[in-house]
């Protein structure tokens, strides 16, 4: 085994040790209380590359949370690499859910239970340590690296796209490479080759001036928790097909080869059931699950409220209900286009006896990557000298919007090298990641970085 490799096997528990610590802050994007634990994970990223002897590591501040940069560039004739990660988390809530305290990292049965531990600080983290690697033990990178480490992602990246258009140079690279995906399956490695985009929309009813008596107003008032179901349970059919006019022109139909492909990865409809304890499953009519979860668009109600949700029963009419309501994207949608489509569907639902206001959240476009990308092929090697099996190719219903301004802007394509699975449990309750899966991880990042380098020797 080569250094670099016995470095990682040997330091694996200090890494995991480090890891916890980078899991102990609670770096919650979306709420403003923990803005100050957003910076402190930042600080310990730029720490952690700083001290393993990158160059040029900056933080850049936005007016949200801030944008983390490095590199080691030593070659003229080796691809750059850009390692994009984000060090933001989903807010823990439901707490009472959790099992362990969520930003306390607990290991049991060789995962570690933390919010992050997958989505993405886990997965992200292997980069660094990879780097680590050949840093610590005087071995030349054998590619250029620049990282690019963001704390928005959970919130859809408003000051990364304007910072990636202002800092082209300092950005420019060949491909980049993320791990913020799942792998199929456990101890089934697989690259995404495909990401949904996503419109994120929010619907606000207001009725009467202030909560009324269901009794002594039920009847002569609208109730705006009624005409809220009404256009909620009005945006699919009972086939699941979204009835948003125009919602479909643009989508790119599934070639004969990808409905191939799809059916020809080793999914197990059984036990995705019995995991989530469901008897049945349900989507657009005409298309199997895998299609339906990540090449199909969809629209899904988020969060909904109204009334009294207290305990017991309380008599009211509310004066006010909302939702939110996010729609993934495919090939063909535009997420602008989309959004205003759902904006005029919904006010051309809206009674007169209420007031509907609908506004648009981030969004964000979908991508597909070339398989012929040699990056892809790179990647996939790497995978199959770590884990020692053969790496499937799929594409996933989650996103993550700035791959396509990678491209967009960039010119660039992502290699979207997951190391998470699904039971990872991302956004919910006790999300974990498997301590193997972040040891193989790195060792995966490190021997991608030599995979490539000979690629192009070759
Ligand atoms: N890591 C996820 C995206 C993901 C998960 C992709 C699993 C494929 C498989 C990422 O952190 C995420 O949650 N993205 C958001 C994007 C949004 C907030 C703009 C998402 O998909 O909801
Ligand atoms: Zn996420």
């Amino acid at each position: 085994m080569s250094t670099v490799q016995n470095y990682i096997d040997e330091n694996i528990k200090t890494f995991e040790e480090e890891l916890f610590r980078f899991l102990r802050i609670p770096s919650v994007s979306t709420d403003s209380k923990h803005k100050a634990d957003v910076k402190k994970a930042a600080v310990f990223l730029a720490n952690q590359l700083n001290e393993i002897g990158l160059d040029k590591v900056t933080m850049h501040d936005t007016p949200g949370h801030p944008i983390i940069t490095a590199e080691k560039c030593e070659h003229n004739d080796k691809p750059t690499v850009l390692i994009y990660g984000h060090y933001d988390v989903q807010p823990s809530d439901p707490d009472e859910l959790w099992k362990t305290p969520p930003f306390e990292p607990t290991v049991k049965e060789g995962r570690v239970y933390a919010r992050g531990a997958s989505d993405d600080k886990g997965q992200s983290f292997t980069h660094i340590k990879s780097v680590q690697a050949f840093l610590k033990t005087g071995t030349k990178l054998p590619v250029n690296v620049k990282y690019i480490l963001e704390g928005e992602e959970e919130i859809g990246s408003p000051n990364l796209v304007p910072f990636i258009k202002n800092n082209k140079e300092l950005l420019a690279c060949d491909m980049v490479l993320i791990s913020d995906t799942a792998m199929f399956d456990e101890n089934q490695p697989s690259i995404t080759y495909g990401l949904r985009g996503l419109a994120y929309m929010e619907i606000h009813i207001t009725g009467p001036n202030r909560d009324l008596h269901s009794g002594i107003f039920g009847g002569a008032v609208e109730n705006p928790a009624n005409v809220l179901c009404e256009i909620i349970a009005a945006l699919k059919d009972k086939d699941g097909v979204v009835q948003i006019p125009g919602f479909y022109d643009d989508v790119e139909p599934l070639s004969p080869e990808m409905r191939e492909a799809y059916k020809a990865l080793p999914f197990n409809e059984e036990e995705y059931k019995r995991s989530l304890d469901l008897k049945t499953l349900h989507g657009e009519k005409g298309y199997s699950t895998l299609e339906r979860s990540s090449a199909r668009p969809t629209l899904d109600v988020n969060g909904l409220w109204s009334g009294y949700q207290g305990e017991g029963a309380k008599t009211v009419l509310p004066a006010k209900a909302s939702a939110k309501v996010s729609m993934r994207l495919v090939p063909g949608q535009d997420p602008d286009k989309i959004s205003k489509l759902f904006a005029a569907h919904v006010q051309s639902m809206a009674p007169d006896t209420v007031t509907v206001d609908v506004v648009s959240h981030h969004g964000g476009y979908p991508i597909v990557i070339d398989l012929d990308f040699y990056g892809l092929k790179a990647a996939a090697k790497a995978f199959e000298d770590i884990y020692d099996t053969e790496v499937l190719f799929s594409r996933e219903g989650g996103s993550i919007p700035i791959v396509a301004d990678f491209k967009k802007v960039l010119g660039v394509n992502s290699i979207l090298m997951g190391f998470g699975i699904t039971r990872d449990a991302l956004h919910s309750p006790n999300e974990s990641f498997s301590l193997k899966d972040f040891h193989r991880g790195i060792k995966t990042s490190a021997r991608f970085f030599e995979v490539l380098s000979d690629f192009v020797d070759t």
